[in-house]
């Protein structure tokens, strides 16, 4: 197993550029399957889940050729197999984002639940009665959903909770449904609006992507398209905050700042100073160490849970006390208990952090059992005193395109090793 030793080294400073989104091209080659001829999807990241979604799809029938420079083709011409078997969907829950389209397209769709996480229950019940509301019928059974449908009908569904791949199971089945279908409470994330770009490429009629009401006229067939997946403003926000945590000055190249605003807004808060550039964003730290910020989780355009984590570790060493609010996951604080493992002062009450910065952390043995809290514990690493080994990185390689490749330009001393 891997693992990636982190030694403390002062300010990161240079370029990183920012690969295309994970939780964009999830959907987007899930939906390909939707379509009746062949799709051309460019700038995908080459990343682990990437490669399980995949092959999930082969199993399935759809051909997938991987292209030059991030270009991948997929003919899902072919599909013969209707069913996501537990092996794939236990090590990635998007698997589920296949569900919809299944349905949508050969009426019959058999999914394994997607079973614990790391971060919380994460239950798909949203998904489910969204798609029984269209007129499937949906049984849970043996640890699988079974649903089968005639075509799917148009129908009105207000989400109880903002649900992002919900949104797009629904999105996509609509596409194909007959008549017109209604989803209140939408989640509004830039990844479901690419998703929206690349189904209309195809020939889907949908419009209010990007607001709570989505309103999607099924058609009866969608056609091959191309589209060019979204920067990944995650990974952005992550490179943006290694520069700000280490009193540096970088540039994240083609990072889409109009869809960081929450994010740009607090590393503002924290000292930085960020100026955008087109899609660059460029922050300068002056050398200043960080002044501790607040943050609270919540659906986009608010402050994103996949951010929370960085935040937390730019805090630790910050100026102040700062306090950290999540909202949308009831278990996402298990980078706390490593952080303090490196000196971090943290208390923990309930889904609330305080953090109270101290001038430096300590390496120390590390890891962590979910992405973006992995993530968190390598920021940290580079501001810690000696090494910080972190162990599992396979939650990164999972989010985070050569991420030891990316820092290393920028400065940091970061290597990967084999245990
Ligand atoms: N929820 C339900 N019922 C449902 C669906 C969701 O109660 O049927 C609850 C969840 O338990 C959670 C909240 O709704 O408390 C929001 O969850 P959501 O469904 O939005 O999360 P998701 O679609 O499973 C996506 C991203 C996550 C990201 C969240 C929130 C993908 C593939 N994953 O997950 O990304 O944290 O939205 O923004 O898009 C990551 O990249 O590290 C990651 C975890």
């Amino acid at each position: 197993m891997d693992q990636l030793i982190v030694t403390g080294n002062g300010a990161l400073t240079g370029e990183v550029r920012i690969s295309g989104a994970k939780n964009a091209a999830l959907p987007i080659l899930a939906a390909t399957m939707l379509a009746d001829g062949p799709i051309l999807i460019d700038n995908v990241p080459h990343l682990h889940d990437v490669t399980t979604m995949i092959e999930l799809l082969g199993r399935m029938g759809v051909q997938v050729t991987l292209g030059e420079r991030m270009q991948v083709e997929v003919d899902p011409r072919g599909v013969h197999t209707l069913a996501a078997p537990y092996e794939l969907v236990k090590t990635m829950r998007a698997s589920i984002l296949v569900l919809g389209p299944l349905l949508a397209r050969y009426g019959e769709a058999e999914v394994s639940l997607p079973g614990g996480c790391a971060i919380g229950s994460r239950p798909v019940d949203l998904h489910i009665r969204g798609l029984t509301a269209m007129g499937a019928e949906i049984r849970v059974e043996n640890g699988y959903i079974r649903a089968r449908a005639g075509r799917l009908k148009g129908a009105r569904i207000v989400l109880e909770t903002v649900t992002v791949t919900g949104t797009e199971n629904l999105m996509m089945a609509a596409c194909l449904a007959d008549g017109e279908t209604i989803i209140e409470n939408a989640a509004r994330e830039p990844e479901v609006v690419d998703l929206a770009r690349f189904l209309s490429a195809m020939g889907a009629r949908i419009e209010g992507a990007g607001t709570d009401t989505l309103r999607i006229q099924g058609v009866r067939s969608l056609h091959g398209a191309r589209h060019q997946v979204l920067p990944d403003r995650i990974e952005a926000g992550t490179y943006l905050v290694a520069g700000a945590i280490t009193r540096g000055k970088i540039m994240a190249r083609g990072a889409c700042p109009g869809v960081l605003d929450a994010v740009l807004q607090k590393l503002r808060e924290a000292g930085a100073e960020v100026t955008v550039h087109g899609e660059d964003i460029e922050l300068d730290t002056g050398g200043r160490r960080p002044s501790a910020v607040n943050v609270r989780t919540a659906p986009y355009p608010a402050f994103p849970t996949d951010m929370q984590a960085q935040f937390m570790a730019l805090n630790t060493v910050a100026d102040g006390v700062g306090t950290i609010a999540e909202t949308v996951f009831e278990n996402r604080f298990m980078h706390v208990q490593e952080m303090q493992r490196m000196g971090a002062r943290i208390q923990v009450e309930g889904n609330l952090a305080v953090v109270t910065g101290c001038e430096t952390l300590t390496g120390a043995p590390v890891m962590a059992t979910d992405l973006r809290a992995s993530a968190s514990l390598v920021l940290a690493g580079l501001v810690a005193e000696g090494d910080t080994t972190v162990d599992r990185i396979y939650h990164l390689d999972r989010g985070y395109e050569r991420i030891e490749e990316k820092l290393g330009q920028l400065g940091a001393k970061i290597r990967r090793v084999r245990k």
